[in-house]
């Protein structure tokens, strides 16, 4: 079989899984639709250990491991400001083989160090997700489906998946319309995929929002489950086979299905395949046409400029002038080539 197709699966587990469960529950869910006062209400106290009130998350997780692809976690101090600033809490679950706690956390890597500093300054909500030894990836890529049993997250938390290089820009894009339903962004812009003689909706996995007890049955998920490699591979086998568990350089990127959520958007987005010309123009002339921007990739310190030009248009000053101050910091702890 093809590259691509092994992409189209891995890019489609959440779809098929949705699907199967939309016929299972989502009518019932939607029947069950209840007003926003469900807000106030805790299912099973007893099983809850966080006490507050419910909030809006937007979930991200990075390799922190990663020593080439740096723009996988450098965005995400910009991410998780952004996603604060328009009313969703950011929590990063962070993929390391190295240790088993964040306290004095040290992978000698020192850009990711400094990122994962500036996220705890920031008051974000940060777990370590430890991966076998080259499975940083495909854990990394997948993890973000259990969010049904992460603790620091209370069943009624609407939680928004997103990527850890995608930064939101305009909050009307991310209005919800039913806290109680399972809302896709971008929901068409995939096709379909064919899997064992049914043919299934592509969903993109940039984001997909529902509350974590939603997430939870979507997955089918055991609440003891914990969230690491071991977890990944078991969903991949079985929904699949165990040819799906791939190392880290076996799983291709760049290719169309990769990059299929980056198609059939309104608005506009401030995308790296466009040329720095373009996006100057686009944030001074028509910033509020900007949904969100997906960061640069290998040339993502070449392109600072333009990208900062957006920055300052996005962030409060003070917000704004500590996000500097962190790219300064990042820079410096780059290893010298
Ligand atoms: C900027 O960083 C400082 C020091 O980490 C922090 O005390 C302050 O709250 C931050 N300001 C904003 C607006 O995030």
């Amino acid at each position: 079989m093809q590259k691509p197709f092994y992409l189209a699966i891995i890019v489609s587990i959440l779809s098929i899984i949705l699907l199967v469960y939309y016929f299972d529950t989502i009518g019932s869910i939607l029947k069950e639709k209840q007003p926003e006062t469900l807000f106030e209400t805790i299912k099973n106290p007893e099983k809850e250990v966080v006490t507050r009130n419910p909030g809006k998350y937007a979930l991200m997780a990075a390799n922190v491991d990663e020593k080439k692809n740096l723009f996988y976690f450098f965005y995400l101090p910009f991410a998780a400001e952004a996603w604060r600033k328009i009313g969703f809490e950011p929590i990063v679950l962070l993929i390391s083989s190295h240790e088993t706690s964040l306290n004095g956390f040290n992978n000698n890597n020192p850009p990711a160090i400094r990122t994962i500093e500036y996220l705890k300054d920031m008051g974000a909500t940060l777990k370590l997700i430890k991966s076998d030894k080259n499975y940083g990836l495909v854990t990394a890529m997948l993890c973000r489906l259990f969010v049904g049993v992460i603790d620091e997250l209370m069943d009624e938390d609407y939680v928004l998946t997103s990527d850890s290089d995608l930064i939101p820009v305009g909050s009307n894009y991310y209005r919800i319309e039913d806290m109680e339903a399972i809302t896709a962004w971008n929901a068409f812009c995939c096709g379909n995929f064919d899997f064992k003689k049914r043919t299934f909706q592509m969903y993109p996995m940039g984001h997909i929002g529902m509350k974590k007890k939603h997430w939870r049955g979507v997955m089918k998920l055991n609440p003891l489950t914990k969230i690491n490699t071991q977890s990944i591979a078991k969903l991949l086998t079985e929904s699949y086979d165990a040819s799906y568990v791939k190392e880290d350089n076996k799983v291709g990127r760049g290719d169309g299905t990769w990059n299929a959520d980056q198609r059939a958007y309104e608005g506009a987005r401030f995308d790296r395949s466009e040329k720095d010309k373009s996006l100057r123009f686009l944030v001074e002339n028509e910033f509020n046409r900007i949904s969100d921007f997906h960061g640069f990739h290998s040339d993502f310190m070449e392109r600072w400029e333009v990208s900062d030009l957006l920055f300052k248009r996005i962030f409060t000053y003070t917000v704004y002038e500590n996000l500097t101050i962190f790219y300064k910091q990042f820079k410096e702890s780059l290893p010298i080539k």
